[in-house]
């Protein structure tokens, strides 16, 4: 007892709360008062939804600039879908993401929910690379409360931006009973987009993203989520992937094959300290000999292997063109899952066969 009422206290004392009303209480009430609304955290991380532009009219903008107690501020409307409070994990450019942040995000969303601080959990976050944070976040937090990303295309001094309006989505999200059990979820433009499938697939429009082997799990309306499927792959409370200690996680890259592809990428990976490679290949993950004689060299040495493919939809299976079990085939996961799939896996096993059967599954 004592020991989480301390735990409380520390992660209580790292909440940066805003002076407004909505954030005015130092602590969630408890269920039983008066308040019954779900108790919902705010972890923001930066990106295009807390950046600035000197105009409301240019595309130019930085990102990463303002506070969550400000973004929280251009969205009163959340105050009545739930209790909040907002934890500023980092203010950068997705492009920015660090191994620590993940880890940290991991840390911070595993003590709320093993000791009951909240019943959702929102991440804001740049777009570049949200879908790799929310598929690392999948397969890690072995929890069932919904796990909810969010962000913006449009920065927030925009004559129109997205990011209020994403975030209030994400907020409706995650203080839903029905959200629990489904995965972390990605929620742009209404739309409810898988944390195994979400892709981003355009620069700059406001639809950027999209699930181009499943289609979304569903869509956002007047606050309420609808849902047309489940995912069909393991996550969250069911994942064996325990991160719980590590201060590290296996050195993973993604090596992109085309016409002419030379060596001297991936052998200097090799040479290095890299633990695994993902080959993102032509077509049905394929890629020229002079990768394929450096990826015997690399197994070899103890690098493991992983194929996928530089196309969008379709994936790498069993069945593929030049089928080698020596090198798992990463099924639909884009390079960049199948890169944290592989790091993940590396955790637990060197064994192909065995990182093979992890693909299936995740
Ligand atoms: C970023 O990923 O941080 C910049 C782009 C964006 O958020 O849309």
């Amino acid at each position: 007892m004592r020991q989480i009422a301390l735990l409380t206290l520390s992660v209580i004392a790292v909440i940066l709360l805003s002076p407004s009303p909505l954030t005015a209480k130092t602590q969630f009430d408890h269920r039983e008062s008066e308040n019954k609304k779900p108790r919902v955290v705010i972890l923001a991380t930066g990106g295009t939804i807390a950046g600035s532009a000197s105009s409301s009219t240019q595309a130019s903008y930085k990102p990463g600039v303002l506070s969550i107690e400000q973004i929280l501020k251009t969205v009163p409307e959340i105050e009545t879908l739930a209790q909040l409070k907002g934890i500023q994990i980092s203010n950068i450019a997705s492009q920015d993401m660090e191994e620590g942040i993940w880890l940290e995000l991991w840390r911070t969303i595993d003590n709320l929910f093993t000791h009951d601080l909240c019943d959702g959990v929102v991440i804001t976050h740049g777009t570049d690379t949200m879908e790799e944070s929310a598929y690392f976040l999948n397969l890690t937090i072995r929890h069932a409360k919904p796990v909810v990303i969010t962000g913006a295309m449009r920065a927030s001094t925009s004559l129109s931006p997205d990011g209020p309006f994403n975030l209030f989505n994400a907020v409706a999200l995650a203080a839903s009973a029905n959200a629990q059990n489904r995965g972390v979820m990605v929620v742009m433009n209404d739309y409810i987009l898988s944390a195994d499938d979400v892709t981003k697939t355009n620069t700059i429009n406001t639809n950027a993203f999209e699930c181009p082997n499943f289609g979304p799990l569903g869509y956002m309306r007047n606050g309420t989520p609808h849902f047309f499927r489940e995912s069909r792959y393991t996550h969250t409370a069911s994942s064996i992937f325990n991160i719980k200690g590590l201060t590290a996680l296996p050195k993973t890259e993604i090596v992109y094959a085309y016409a002419f592809s030379s060596d001297i990428a991936i052998n200097a990976l090799i040479d290095g300290s890299t633990e695994g490679i993902v080959i993102a290949g032509v077509g049905h993950g394929n890629y020229n000999k002079a990768i394929a004689e450096a990826m015997k060299k690399g197994s070899s040495k103890g690098v493991n292997f992983v194929r996928s493919s530089r196309i969008i939809g379709g994936g790498v299976d069993l069945s593929a063109e030049n089928y080698d079990p020596r090198w798992p085939v990463s099924f639909n996961k884009t390079p960049q899952k199948a890169r944290i799939l592989l790091m993940l896996a590396l955790t637990i096993t060197k064994e192909p066969k065995e990182i093979q059967n992890i693909f299936m599954e995740y």
